[in-house]
């Protein structure tokens, strides 16, 4: 009996279409092996021309990916072009035509998956989003299948490694994030224009599917307070360091009984933590539920390969369908549910780390004390580095749990004086 074919077609050939691409030809046999189908690429589409060389065997190149979608001889569409505009476009057209897709893009997801899920599920069609959250690490499958008899309590983790592979190397080697950052590029670990990773809006895209995925309702990612990066200098490493703690963007989802608590941030997180042994560009997430208790998922969170590895996963899933001609929807019902996340409103206590930098001047801290006090707060210790000049004095102040409000009334207090040379930068510690 000659072996069910699925045909491929990928829209986007770059790092992750390559990579995909290159993983559907090299392990084809394996493939075929253990799915019952065979993974065939027919057609790649990027708009600049794919060189003779990098088009696999038998597969035709093409610039519009209109072309691609009316060929007949792509059965599944691979999205691995990025953004939110043409992507949306063809990922409608895609599911509108009849066929499966696969992405890779959370910012698509984050932002138009109410709409895409509820348009695969009028057609009885699958959207394989695996490779879009922490790249080779099968997050979301775990939590849509293995946790499944399980009520969640919280997602978290670091899941954007340009951002982590930059606190690391601040770390190891006591740069300033500016070097940091442009080693990070040099690296090929950040784009030209890095925003997306050091502000922290991957991570916050990344978290949205997460946590609609854990927590089974719609949230809007613009609801999700984010914070990333840019702001934290050598000097906070520094002091993390005499804290016994070090640095790590962290997003973070936990139900509590006033709600979902959500951010996307800087977190000061004790040496010993696990989130701590998190480096360079691995991403971590940690599953908490009422019977899993506490579970890591750990590994290269981007990357053509292990990314490509996660697209070729909804592949096979997809194709074992197709081939058997029982395609259907999966009921995501973090996208297909009517019911909104609840946001909590009464944050839990938190203890917090405070970077002051000022004009040296008398009588500063007292200043600081009483507006610190004023809120009841206690402080928990207060360092100054030496050695700075005076126009530019920074000094660290640790306070005991308060909730988030009480902290940043007095962080706006503190930032309207005129010593202040910066915005106080402001580290939630971990518990
Ligand atoms: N790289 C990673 O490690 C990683 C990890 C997880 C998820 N992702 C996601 O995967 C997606 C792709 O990322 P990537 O790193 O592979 O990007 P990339 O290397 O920049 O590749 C994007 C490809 O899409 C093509 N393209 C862009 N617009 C197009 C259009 N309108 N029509 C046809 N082709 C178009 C580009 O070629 P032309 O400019 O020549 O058209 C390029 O070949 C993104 O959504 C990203 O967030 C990436």
């Amino acid at each position: 009996m000659t072996m069910k074919q699925v045909r491929v077609g990928i829209v986007g050939f770059g790092t992750v279409g390559r990579a995909t691409a290159d993983i559907i030809v090299k392990h084809a046999d394996l493939i075929a092996h253990r799915s019952g189908v065979r993974l065939v690429v027919t057609a790649v589409c990027r708009r600049s021309s794919v060189q003779p060389q990098d088009t696999p065997a038998g597969a035709c190149a093409v610039a519009d990916w209109r072309r691609l979608l009316k060929d007949p001889n792509v059965d599944v569409v691979v999205e691995t072009m990025g953004g939110t505009g043409e992507s949306l476009e063809l990922l409608r057209s895609s599911l509108e035509q009849g066929k499966p897709v696969v992405t890779a893009n959370k910012n698509l997801l984050a932002e138009h998956g109410d709409e895409l899920f509820r348009l695969a599920a009028s057609h009885n069609l699958p959207i394989g989003f695996e490779a879009s959250v922490a790249g080779g690490i099968p997050i979301l499958r775990v939590i849509h299948e293995s946790t499944a008899g399980d009520r969640l309590r919280s997602v978290h983790g670091i899941l954007n490694g340009t951002a982590n592979y930059i606190l690391t190397q601040m770390e190891s080697r006591g740069i300033e994030f500016a070097e940091a950052l442009s080693e990070a590029q040099a690296a090929g670990f950040a784009e030209a224009d890095p925003s997306f990773d050091i502000d922290g809006q991957d991570a916050r895209d990344k978290l949205c599917i997460l946590a609609r995925m854990a927590f089974e309702g719609r949230l809007d990612v613009a609801h999700i307070p984010t914070c990333g990066i840019r702001h934290v200098r050598a000097i906070d490493i520094h002091s993390a360091t005499r804290l016994d703690s070090t640095i790590r963007l962290v997003g973070s989802a936990e139900q509590t009984d006033a709600g979902l608590e959500v951010s996307v941030r800087p977190w000061l997180v004790s040496r010993r933590s696990m989130l701590a042994k998190v480096e360079g560009v691995n991403n971590a997430v940690f599953l908490v539920g009422d019977k899993i208790g506490t579970q890591m998922f750990y590994g290269r969170g981007a990357g053509g390969d292990a990314t490509g590895s996660a697209v070729v996963s909804d592949l096979i899933e997809i194709a074992r369908d197709f081939a058997a001609g029982q395609m259907n929807a999966k009921n995501i019902s973090g996208f297909l549910s009517s019911r909104e996340l609840v946001l909590s409103d009464r944050p839990k206590p938190a203890s917090w780390y405070l970077r002051l930098t000022v004009k040296d001047q008398r009588g500063i801290v007292a200043r600081v004390a009483e507006v610190i006090a004023r809120e009841a707060i206690n402080i928990d210790s207060l360092e100054q580095e030496p050695h700075l000049p005076k126009d530019r004095v920074s000094f660290v102040i640790t306070v005991e749990p308060v909730s988030e409000p009480v902290i940043r009334r007095a962080v706006d207090t503190i930032n309207g004086f005129d010593f202040m040379v910066e915005p106080v930068l402001l580290l939630r510690m971990e518990e």
